[in-house]
């Protein structure tokens, strides 16, 4: 603890050499401090209301005219040089405290980076784009429709009514009596009908869900619908067209099968499967000539117009083009496999 000089007597006993020695001291303790608090309590003893600095002026009313004058220069001069001490230490301080800050903060740019990982497309979406550039240079245009779809579009509109036993094939997310998560992408063949005026070339690609979970069945997935209305439209068009696409698409022959099958929206209908390299055969799409029933749901004359729908499974044609043999890796967000699509 410091000990603070005094003069200790009164004003008019006090010579020069006891004003000098006293700011000596003074000043060697302010020049002391180490630190602003302790600078500061310093103050407060030595100029403070309570300090013997102040005490003392306080006698110079009792002073003759000639004392005043010498005392007054006295305690002057003590108060110049104790406020020159205390700033200039408060200046030391306060740049030690910068220059020790400037330290501990430092950055040192001559570590080695720690780099950001650039992201990539998920391979659904990069599966999605290369199906989608092989349509449009075909002249087909990219549609949308609502992931929560009503009861209408998704099944009403084409030809599934209520009772119908084509609804249990959906393992359909209800909401309520009349909204659902859209189990197809087929609502949009609706939407764009009813909004457009044949012909028609649109695809769809987009989510779609269904109560469904296992090696090639995920309860959210993608497809892709497509839809041709024109006034000669006919079945060995959508053949070809199908050929025509997995050629360009897998850039190699696949083996592949038309199975003939039923949906109620396409007439005649048929489902395509793909002979997987462990030698099971993987359904990809269904597709069929658009039930004429469908048409005139959306006011398209149906002795005028004949048209061709099919709904892919994207993530199926993944599976397939990575060399993939569970479909829910896709979504498992695990690094480890998305990276290696980078
Ligand atoms: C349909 O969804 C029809 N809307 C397709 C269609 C469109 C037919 C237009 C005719 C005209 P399907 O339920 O078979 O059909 O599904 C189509 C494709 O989606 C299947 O071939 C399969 O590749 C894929 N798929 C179906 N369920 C799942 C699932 N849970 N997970 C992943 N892919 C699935
Ligand atoms: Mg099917």
């Amino acid at each position: 603890m410091m000990t603070i000089p005094t003069l200790n007597k009164p004003l008019s006993n006090l010579c020069e050499q006891d004003f000098i020695k006293f700011a000596d001291s003074a000043c060697t303790l302010i020049s002391q401090a180490p630190d602003e608090n302790q600078l500061q309590e310093l103050k407060v003893q030595l100029q403070g209301k309570k300090s013997e600095l102040v005490a003392l002026s306080k006698q110079m009313g009792g002073l003759d005219v000639d004392d005043k004058k010498v005392y007054g220069g006295y305690l002057h001069e003590l108060r110049t040089r104790l406020t020159t001490a205390f700033d200039h230490q408060g200046q030391l301080l306060a740049q030690k405290a910068l220059n020790e800050r400037l330290t501990a903060e430092q950055i040192d740019i001559t570590l080695p980076a720690r780099g950001v990982p650039a992201g990539g497309l998920h391979p659904i979406t990069k599966i999605t784009e290369r199906m989608k550039q092989f349509f449009v240079q075909a002249g087909f245009s990219v549609a949308t429709g609502p992931e929560v779809e009503s009861d209408y579009y998704n099944f009403e509109a084409l030809n599934i009514p209520s009772h119908h036993p084509a609804r249990a094939m959906h393992d359909t997310f209800y909401f309520d009596a009349h909204y659902l998560l859209r189990t197809h992408t087929s609502g949009v063949q609706i939407r764009t009908m009813e909004k457009n005026e044949p012909p028609l070339r649109i695809i769809c690609p987009g989510r779609v869900y269904r109560c469904d979970s296992d090696q090639t069945h995920s309860p959210m997935f993608h497809q892709m619908e497509g839809l041709m209305i024109s006034k000669s439209s006919n079945f060995a068009e959508l053949k070809g067209l199908i050929h025509e696409f997995l050629d360009a698409f897998f850039g190699k022959k696949m083996t592949v099968r038309f199975r003939p099958s039923f949906f109620p929206f396409t007439e005649p209908s048929a489902e395509v499967d793909i002979l997987s390299d462990n030698g099971k055969w993987l359904e990809v799409l269904g597709c069929g000539m658009v039930h004429p029933k469908v048409l005139q749901n959306c006011g398209i004359n149906p002795d005028e117009y004949t048209g061709f729908a099919f709904g892919l499974g994207i993530e199926r044609f993944a599976m397939l083009y990575y060399g993939i043999d569970d479909l829910r890796l896709f979504f498992q967000n695990d690094l480890r496999f998305l990276k290696q699509f980078g």
